[in-house]
């Protein structure tokens, strides 16, 4: 019922407005925008408050809504604005990104700007909202025009709201101002309420999430009738990032900004131009995954020439550490100067010349080695500033010889600098590090923010945050290094202008299987609807002994070990780890082909079947190649897929190896079960296979 009292009270304030408008002089400012089946509308209320709403053909996605800011120099700054007047325009171009997806993305929208004004001291002031009306939904941004009223401000909260059609189906994490590394929960609007998954996630280092209310974005639903909505925001910079309010009765979600150490949310200086607010709408789920809309709400690329940036996969000392076997620390206390070695430092050369030598025969590109510097006897938890110095190797480490073997093997080693939070600390010796590092022949490097934030009160999805990340892909790329970074606020497509930010963690990634309970199938299935709408997650697939890796008792993956390789196709990123140790590999060197073959680039993208929560199948076409992938990854029901491969060139013939679980697989009690069969196949040919509970399947398809 609500929705219809909603439109009434719409039409109500409208009436209002107009007749308070015109008793004013007001210009009478109503737009509407329609591209395909996705139709905007504009106009002030009778408030002079701006109000916006989008609809899919005829269904409501978000009802008539609010927007705008309270600010220190005008805590109104949300209505009383006068209609200026609209510019508008229509783009269709096309732009090709570095890596990605697909070789060739459209970018075609329908532009609408609100020029808005309030009468004021300093002869007043001005507002533009610019509204993008793409085929799959709507972006707008908040743009602040130079002007003798406001130059220096600040955004004590931004007003916007968007009102939702009902009590929908939602897959959520908290609204945390620091993690993203939570377990994602399904549930109706009118259900969220995070403080008991917040209370009970001690395995995540940093949690603040003051607003039990409060969700991440992106967020997606579904609503009754079975349309899909995903809403976040792009081109986050200058900023901090937007959580959203949910206000569990009348499903209006409202913009809640993640605030500063003293509680204001940013300082600006006109003119500035919000990040764009997106609201992604299909009644196909795969619509949503394809949707190209955030990226294209970026700016081009900043970096000129972009030759020397290169996908790659990659092994690493990590999960040896991550599973016990090994440690970051090279001493068990930071007291006894010099350090007593523990006996068990994983970053020795010795052992890292071994993943060197395993990446070099696979034709693996890179090795990452963490813990191979100091500081990890106290790296995290005491708020302490001067932690690392991010050059000074351990002891048993010698740079010099792992550089040179690296070189001789054809490998890139990938330099690991954990800030553990402190940025202060990472921002004085940046310089220092990536000349250290480029100096050496380390051209990518994964960064890290566990624990509180330095400058201490900030966190990490503040407006000085969001900043830093971006100084720091900015000075990684005038260094020509390529950048991973772990535990910063959620992308929002920026790997667009920044190619050189290949990845980034800010989610619940694989290592939660090693150091706690990890996540359920579903997990894998939720996430790409969530939190790899905003670019691609250093996720750390390919783990092969599912039981036994760690001392825990009880602990596994919850996975088959067809579905990590499923999640080389399933999640994009253009830098994949295949994150277990040589010798469990070793043990699966048939099925650890795969992983060896498996592009980290594409020309072609097709979601074949998706559903939040549920399953999906994903083929892709590498880059530059006639190859195909496929994986397909389903919860913790047993499925059968059953697709067409209706995309290869007709006529052609091709040899499909497909890796699925065994007959007997399922993820708790059988998960290393697997089958590898090789057929012929062509463009009508239907594939079929079962998905083990938990389970998944990876399929390489070449031509003859
Ligand atoms: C957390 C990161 O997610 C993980 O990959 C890394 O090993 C540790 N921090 C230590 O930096
Ligand atoms: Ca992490």
């Amino acid at each position: 019922m609500l929705p219809y009292k909603v439109i009434a009270c719409f039409c109500l304030l409208l009436s209002c407005y107009l007749a308070d408008g015109q008793e004013k002089g007001r210009s009478p400012g109503k737009e509407v925008v329609q591209l395909g089946r996705v139709r905007l509308t504009v106009e002030l209320d009778g408030e002079g408050a701006p109000v916006y709403a989008v609809n899919f053909g005829d269904r409501a996605v978000v009802l008539p809504s609010r927007m705008g800011f309270v600010l220190k120099e005008d805590s109104l700054f949300y209505r009383g604005f006068g209609w200026k007047g609209v510019d508008r325009r229509s783009v269709d171009e096309s732009w090709k990104p570095v890596w990605g997806e697909v070789a060739t993305i459209r970018n075609r929208y329908e532009e609408l700007t609100v020029h808005l004004s309030k009468e004021g001291a300093a002869g007043g002031r001005l507002l533009d909202i610019v509204f993008r009306v793409f085929e799959d939904g709507v972006g707008f941004r908040y743009f602040f025009p130079g002007q003798p009223g406001l130059k220096y401000f600040v955004v004590e909260d931004e007003r916007t709201q968007l009102a939702m059609a009902g009590d929908h189906k939602t897959f959520w994490i908290p609204g945390d101002y620091d993690t993203n590394e939570y377990l994602y929960t399904t549930s109706a609007l009118s259900q969220v309420d995070n403080s008991a998954m917040v209370a009970a996630s001690t395995d995540i280092a940093v949690r603040v999430a003051p607003d039990r209310q409060s969700v991440q974005t992106p967020l997606m639903m579904k609503t009754a009738d079975g349309l899909y909505l995903n809403i976040h925001e792009a081109a986050l910079v200058g900023y901090p990032a937007m959580q959203l309010h949910v206000d569990r009765k009348s499903f209006v979600l409202s913009s809640a900004l993640v605030p500063d150490a003293v509680g204001n949310k940013a300082y600006l200086h006109a003119p500035f131009a919000t990040p764009w607010r997106t609201v992604i709408v299909s009644d196909k789920a795969a619509d949503i995954l394809a949707s190209k809309m955030i990226l294209n709400l970026n700016e081009p690329s900043a970096i000129v020439s972009t030759d020397w940036i290169h996908p790659m996969k990659f092994v690493g000392v990590w999960w040896e550490m991550q599973t016990g076997k090994s440690t970051w620390a090279y001493s068990d206390s930071p007291d006894s100067l010099p350090l007593v070695p523990n006996g068990r430092h994983g970053a020795n050369t010795a052992n890292v010349k071994r993943y060197i030598d395993f990446a070099a025969a696979n034709h693996l590109g890179g090795v990452l080695v963490e813990g191979w510097n100091v500081g990890w006897e106290d790296w995290f938890g005491n708020w302490k500033e001067k932690v690392f110095d991010f050059v000074t190797p351990y002891p048993d480490f010698d740079i010099r010889e792992v550089s040179a073997y690296a070189a001789v093997k054809g490998v890139q080693m990938i330099m690991h600098s954990e800030t553990s939070g402190s940025a202060t600390n990472y921002e004085r010796q940046m310089d220092t590090a990536f000349r250290y590092m480029t100096a050496w022949g380390y051209h990518s490097v994964k960064t890290g923010y566990v624990g509180k934030i330095i400058p201490r009160g900030e966190h990490h999805d503040g407006q000085w945050m969001v900043d830093h990340y971006i100084r720091v892909a900015e000075k990684a790329a005038r260094y020509g290094v390529m950048l991973d970074a772990h535990e910063p606020v959620r992308p929002t497509g920026l790997q667009r202008t920044w190619p050189n930010w290949m990845a980034c963690e800010a989610g619940r990634g694989n290592e939660y299987n090693a150091f706690s309970n990890g996540s359920p199938p579903e997990h894998e299935t939720i996430l790409p609807f969530t939190r790899l709408m905003g670019g691609p997650m250093d996720y750390t697939p390919g783990i092969f002994k599912l039981r036994n890796y760690t001392g825990v008792p009880g602990r596994q993956m919850h996975s088959t070990l067809a579905r990590q390789l499923a999640l080389y196709v399933v999640f994009y990123s253009p830098l994949q780890m295949a994150a277990d140790l040589p010798e469990n590999y070793a043990a699966h060197m048939d099925a650890f082909q795969f992983i060896k073959d498996v592009p980290v680039d594409w020309d072609d993208t097709k979601i074949l079947e998706a559903e939040p929560g549920d399953y999906l199948t994903i083929a892709r076409k590498g880059k530059g190649s006639a190859d195909w992938y496929m994986g397909a990854i389903t919860d913790e029901r047993e499925r059968t897929v059953s697709v067409v491969l209706s995309f290869l060139d007709r006529g052609k013939k091709y040899k499909a190896v497909v890796y699925k679980d065994a007959a007997n697989a399922d993820w708790k009690d059988n998960p290393e079960a697997y089958a590898i069969e090789s057929l012929t196949v062509d463009s009508r040919s239907k594939l079929n296979f079962r998905l083990a509970p938990g389970g998944g399947a990876a399929v390489s398809i070449t031509p003859f």
